[in-house]
């Protein structure tokens, strides 16, 4: 198992391009497969969860290939997805499950699904519901083991009109998914506006979606045409990472270059210049149906603001690393709201709760949150990653600041979103060391 050791930095300095977004990076080569003809990837994410989709892809026939900086998918169209011959892995990847089983409810044959102990914990009935009211068939083997694995048999969908609970993107876009095969039309109501990548790429790509507040729309296509090429943005869920190091560390400017500024994924930006972060973008433009500008990041001191209501799915992902930012800032941070976190790829209120506490902040777990004490002194401590991403990037930016240096166990599971994190954590001067 790897340990990542982080000490205290005093500025961090200097300009980073962040590799592609994860959740892009999955619908580039999930549309791309669908497509037709041939299209070039640039700035693909090579995390470990992309990797995952890319492989579930060619095990039902699609060629990828990694050709110089590029990838390459010859799509096979709407139809041309063959039946797997071995059980699909989605490793760690929520996104890649529950997208594909959009996908594949709608394909007339059957296919078996699995992942690791954590994905296989995580609740599939959010999708395996509302598609099977659409006309899948589903049978899952070991629920609530970390062997569990799902069987789907797909065939003729009809379209529905789902009211989902969640405010989720990757329930929307499963739907929306299987709504291309669907007859008639197929709508997702949202109780909150989640990421929206998956309805860009269809209007990208000619779907004529139809978008009324929070309700969105899909009617059947013959084809989807996502040909030539098609360029990643930068992860602005990791560069939130830099975002709160170069704000917490005094002395820092950090130039985080080529970032999706989609406003459903920037609600860490907005919370962290409430809270008084001086984070300035630069030339802001379009790419691809995405925003995409860099980011400047000075060091800066930050009071303690509420984060709850409609802005959770815009910063979901980034809670750990807030918390990280309310332990440092002045006085107390509520976090309310974020239920969801609890089926994440950890049990996120949880496992903060406990490693913040570890070292040295007080903080207390509500049911669908965190209240955290600001202004703490973060203690030298080794603390266990408990294999989620998340939490081992936060822990090392929380040591950034630390009084000694904090040691992070489990740290492979970085690979997952952000394979080059401690690269181009050492890149802009802080001191890491692996083993
Ligand atoms: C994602 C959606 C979010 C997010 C996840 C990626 C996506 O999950 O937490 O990291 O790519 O659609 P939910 O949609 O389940 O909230």
């Amino acid at each position: 198992m790897t340990t990542a050791t982080v000490e205290p930095a005093s500025a961090l300095k200097g300009s980073i391009i962040l590799p592609g977004d994860k959740s892009i990076s999955h619908r580039a080569v999930i549309f791309a497969a669908l497509g037709e003809g041939e299209a070039r990837l640039e700035n693909l994410l090579e995390g470990e969860d992309v990797l995952a989709t890319v492989d579930c892809f060619r095990a039902m026939g699609v060629s990828i290939e990694k050709s110089g900086d590029e990838w390459i998918v010859q799509g096979v169209g709407l139809k041309g997805l063959r039946p797997p011959r071995k059980v699909l892995y989605c490793g760690n990847s929520g996104t890649t499950l529950r997208l594909l089983l959009g996908i594949l409810a709608a394909q007339d044959f059957e296919t078996s699904l699995t992942g690791d102990a954590s994905l296989n914990r995580r609740p599939m009935k959010r999708v395996m519901e509302p598609l099977s009211q659409m006309g899948a068939r589903f049978r899952v083997e070991g629920e609530g083991s970390p062997q569990r694995t799902i069987h789907v048999k797909g065939g003729a969908l009809r379209g529905i009109d789902y009211l989902s609970p969640v405010a989720s993107a990757q329930v929307k876009s499963a739907l929306l998914l299987a709504g291309l095969w669907a007859k008639g039309k197929t709508s997702v109501l949202e109780p909150a506006l989640s990421r929206d990548h998956t309805e860009r790429m269809l209007e990208g790509f000619g779907v004529p979606l139809e978008r009324t507040g929070l309700r969105v729309s899909v009617p059947p296509v013959a084809k989807l045409s996502l040909q030539g090429t098609f360029r990643v943005p930068g992860d602005f869920s990791s560069a939130a990472f830099f975002m709160v190091a170069g704000t917490l560390v005094s002395g820092s400017q950090v130039l985080l270059q080529g970032l999706g500024l989609n406003p459903t994924r920037t609600g860490a930006l907005d919370v962290l210049r409430d809270m008084g972060a001086q984070v300035q973008v630069k030339g802001l433009k379009r790419e691809g149906g995405e925003e995409v500008g860099d980011l400047l990041v000075l060091s800066a001191s930050l009071k303690a603001k509420p984060i709850g209501g409609t802005i959770i799915p815009r910063l979901i992902d980034e809670i750990p690393i807030l918390a990280v930012a309310a332990a440092l800032a002045e006085g107390k941070t509520e976090i309310r709201d974020a239920a969801e976190l609890r089926v994440k790829e950890s049990d996120r209120i949880r496992v903060l709760a406990e490693l913040l506490g570890r070292i040295g902040v007080s903080v207390t777990e509500r049911p669908d949150g965190l209240e955290i004490e600001g202004g703490s002194v973060l203690r030298s401590a080794t603390v266990d990653s408990r294999g989620d991403h998340r939490m081992a990037m936060s822990m090392a930016v929380a040591a950034l600041k630390a009084q000694g240096p904090l040691t992070i166990q489990d740290v492979d599971c970085v690979k997952t979103s952000f394979p080059s994190f401690w690269e181009l954590l050492t890149r802009l001067g802080a001191r890491v060391r692996i083993s």
